[in-house]
């Protein structure tokens, strides 16, 4: 199988599952239609499909990874509503269509994210494709990568950053814990509904992967604010500058963020390769997201 078809796979997987979420219907019907138009507007499904990838590269399956894939997802999804918002980038478009606050008004919005939040955490808690204590473990590694000290923390710095200068380091702390944790949850959540037990090492290298590719997704995503087109992307461009944001284009220019994207997806691959009898894919993946148009 190639890299495409093997993405397709994974992502048919996610996509059929996530089909069967929030039909419940009852008074809050309404609240559900909110959460089902973002999380099932079409996004690239990465976080999801690293986790049913990772969880393969270790035990040869994705099957055990199934709840916690639509788990990471169902986060992503909130993480995307609250971020367009008024309050924070303000932005009317998100994967092709309007965006929840737009759609549904801003109290919806923010409670459609809410909810999406905390079902992310039930799925994970619940799954039966794990054992209970896996589960729990699982819990805590998302709950790690959203909060303070993960995409929280990473948003809080990009907000209170908006209009002031921002050197290097700063921005790399912002992208690490806005992008990269989220990203890295979704490798450890793999790992960690995998029926084998991975080594230390190669927990140690699935970090490792998360951290660089998270950063050469979010120069990449910085570069395509500026250089793609709403239509193409899905979402508005030139939203970083309209919100007085420092990126990674800003400080350097686009020609050496490309150079950059290409060292850490390099990096990214270096570390899993060895780690893994089966690290292909996690490699192949690696590279198309350094070349991604959306
Ligand atoms: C967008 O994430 C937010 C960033 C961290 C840059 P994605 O680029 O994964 O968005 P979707 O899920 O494909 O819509
Ligand atoms: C957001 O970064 C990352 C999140 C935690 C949602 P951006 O604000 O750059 O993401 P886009 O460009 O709106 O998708
Ligand atoms: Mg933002
Ligand atoms: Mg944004
Ligand atoms: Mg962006």
């Amino acid at each position: 199988m190639n890299f495409e078809q093997e993405y397709q796979e994974a992502l048919s997987l996610v996509e059929g599952e996530l089909d069967g979420c929030f039909r419940e219907g009852g008074p809050q019907g309404e609240l559900l239609d909110a959460m089902r138009y973002s999380l099932l507007a079409g996004g690239k499904r990465v976080r999801p499909v690293l986790a049913l990838k990772f969880c393969e590269a270790l035990c040869g399956e994705m099957e055990p990874a199934l709840d916690y894939a639509c788990g990471v997802e169902m986060l992503h999804t909130y993480s995307l509503i609250h971020d367009d918002l008024p309050c924070m980038d303000d932005d009317e478009l998100r994967r092709g269509k309007l965006t929840c606050h737009v759609k549904y008004g801003e109290w919806l919005a923010l409670l459609a994210g809410d909810a999406l939040q905390t079902a992310a955490f039930e799925r994970l808690a619940t799954s039966r494709r794990t054992a209970p204590a896996a589960n729990g473990r699982a819990c805590a590694v998302l709950a790690k990568a959203v909060g303070r000290g993960g995409m929280c923390g990473g948003q809080y710095l990009d907000m209170v950053d908006e209009g002031k200068s921002v050197d290097l380091d700063r921005l790399t702390q912002t992208h690490l814990w806005k992008t990269s944790a989220l990203l890295e949850a979704a490798c450890l959540l793999g790992l960690t509904a995998s029926t084998v037990e991975p080594s230390p090492q190669q927990w140690a290298a699935a970090e490792r992967y998360a951290k660089e590719l998270g950063l050469a997704f979010q120069i990449r995503d910085d570069m395509l604010d500026v250089t793609s087109t709403a239509g193409e992307l899905g979402k508005p461009i030139g939203s970083d500058a309209d919100n007085g944001k420092t990126t990674f284009v800003t400080l350097f220019g686009l020609d050496k963020c490309a150079q950059l994207v290409a060292e850490h997806t390099q990096l990214a691959k270096q570390s899993v390769s060895g780690a893994f009898e089966r690290p292909e894919f996690l490699c192949a993946l690696a590279d198309s997201l350094a070349e991604r148009k959306n």
